[in-house]
């Protein structure tokens, strides 16, 4: 059962028309206050009107906490600095949908859920067959999600949140499954099934990486650094895709539907698409030879581009996630021998906005999308795979945020708007 925010007793008073009327003010567990605006419409026939949610808290939930001015993330209460030091991406999985940590037993139990859930239907193999040549594989997932609907019929909602450890096991485990083969089929070889004795980041890098002329050799470095890089993708409270996510769940819509539309959001190069738009820019960056050119453009108010993997709606301050990969960037490169150029070229790019006036002044830091992509790379991974490995790292954020709101008894999205347009005319 979902927490009720609670009062703090104050009142907002709205004047309207000359009417007053009183707004509660309710507070979180971490003192965020706001403006209780139910009764608004009811009372003063006015709605709020805040394009792009700056303002608006949609829900309230027990999932996730930032703290965008001190740089603060932490999952069901645990900081994203302890978690990636103490636990596996899995424990971590199970933790955002269940709200704790699973005891051996349970974690026992989920991980042969996740063994056995690991194949795909044969019949979906097929699919990959069909897809164009260098289609997107963000794409091509999302796709592929959407059509697990069909292949298990009982996807309604009950079904699903009564076993929702299955649920939840089927989607991290064959999402993964898809992902690697998504790959394979976009490089011509065959696709590598997955193994029941490797651990869940092990086999990922496995499905993608073996071949039958050069068998992969699983490096604990690597695996390390995958689980790591998953956990602090794994949520972030009611961003563009989890709220296309919680959107579509207020409709009923089923669970693989869902998330598939999560995953188009994500797609997009102003959330999850920035880590590869990332190393497009910084690679153009090298072509030109310069880093002050590339901000120069930034700045232009009449360019349209940005720099990518720079600034977010929440964090005021660097993003937490942004500095732990910073700093593992640097370290597993280093245990890899990885010699990357683009890292100098991130380094220099940084260390110049951070003390330029425009960056300073709008309060725009590295995002978790500024360093990643030098780590996918490091590990192998092709650029268009980059927003691939943020969809499998945020898919429990996704489902804990679906299954709260199914549990909360929302109400349909339906927001209001401010109609502008032609008045009556007639033909
Ligand atoms: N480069 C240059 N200027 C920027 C950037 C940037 N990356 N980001 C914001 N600004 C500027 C804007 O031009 C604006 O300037 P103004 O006040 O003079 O008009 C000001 O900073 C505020 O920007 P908004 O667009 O209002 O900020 P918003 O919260 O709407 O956007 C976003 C956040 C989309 C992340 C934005 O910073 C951006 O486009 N960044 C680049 C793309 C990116 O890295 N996305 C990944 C985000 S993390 C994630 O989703 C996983």
């Amino acid at each position: 059962m979902l927490k009720k925010v609670k009062p703090t007793g104050e009142f907002a008073t709205l004047t309207v028309g000359g009417q007053q009327i009183q707004l509660p003010i309710v507070i979180g567990s971490e003192g965020e206050r706001g403006i209780d605006v139910a009764e608004l419409r009811k009372k003063t026939g006015c709605v709020t009107l805040d394009p792009s949610f700056m303002n608006t808290a949609s829900c309230c939930s027990e999932v996730t906490f930032i703290d965008g001015e001190r740089g603060i993330l932490r999952y069901r209460g645990y900081p994203i600095e302890e978690l990636v030091r103490k636990v596996s991406f899995v424990d971590t999985a199970y933790l955002l949908v269940h709200g704790a940590l699973p005891s051996p037993g349970e974690k026992r139990k989920f991980s042969q859920l996740l063994t056995a859930n690991s194949l795909l239907h044969e019949d979906m193999r097929h699919f990959f067959d069909h897809f164009p040549r260098g289609a997107h594989p963000m794409h091509i997932l999302g796709t592929m999600i959407n059509a697990l609907s069909t292949f298990y019929p009982n996807v309604d909602l009950l079904s699903m949140l009564d076993d929702i450890d299955l649920s939840t096991a089927r989607l991290i485990s064959t999402v993964r499954t898809m992902a690697a083969f998504a790959y394979k089929k976009s490089i011509g070889d065959p696709v590598v099934y997955p193994r029941h004795d490797l651990s869940y980041c092990a086999n990922f890098l496995y499905m993608m990486f073996d071949s039958p002329i050069k068998p992969y050799v699983i490096r604990p470095e690597a695996v390390d650094i995958l689980n790591l890089l998953l956990i602090l993708h794994a949520d972030h409270e009611q961003n563009c895709s989890t709220t296309a996510v919680r959107t579509l769940g207020s409709a009923q819509v089923n669970l693989y539907a869902t998330i598939s539309a999560g995953i188009s959001a994500l797609s997009g190069p102003l959330h999850g698409g920035a880590n590869q738009a990332v190393i497009d820019m910084l690679k153009h960056i090298q072509r030109e030879g310069s880093v002050k050119k590339c901000i120069a453009k930034a700045k232009d108010k009449d360019d349209p581009f940005r720099l990518m993997g720079f600034g977010h709606r929440v964090y005021k301050t660097f993003d937490p996630r942004a500095k732990i990969i910073k700093e593992e960037c640097h370290k597993f490169l280093k245990a890899m021998h990885v010699d990357d150029s683009l890292l100098e070229v991130a380094m220099e790019l940084e260390d110049i906005t951070l003390r330029d006036e425009y960056f300073i002044e709008r309060k725009l830091y590295p995002n978790v999308d500024f360093y990643s992509g030098i780590i996918y790379r490091a590990l192998g991974i092709p650029e268009n795979m980059f927003t691939v490995i943020f969809a499998l790292g945020r898919l429990p954020g996704w489902i804990a945020h679906w299954k709260e709101m199914i549990g909360a008894h929302t109400k349909i999205t339906r927001p209001r708007q401010i109609y502008v347009g032609e008045t009556l005319k007639h033909l």
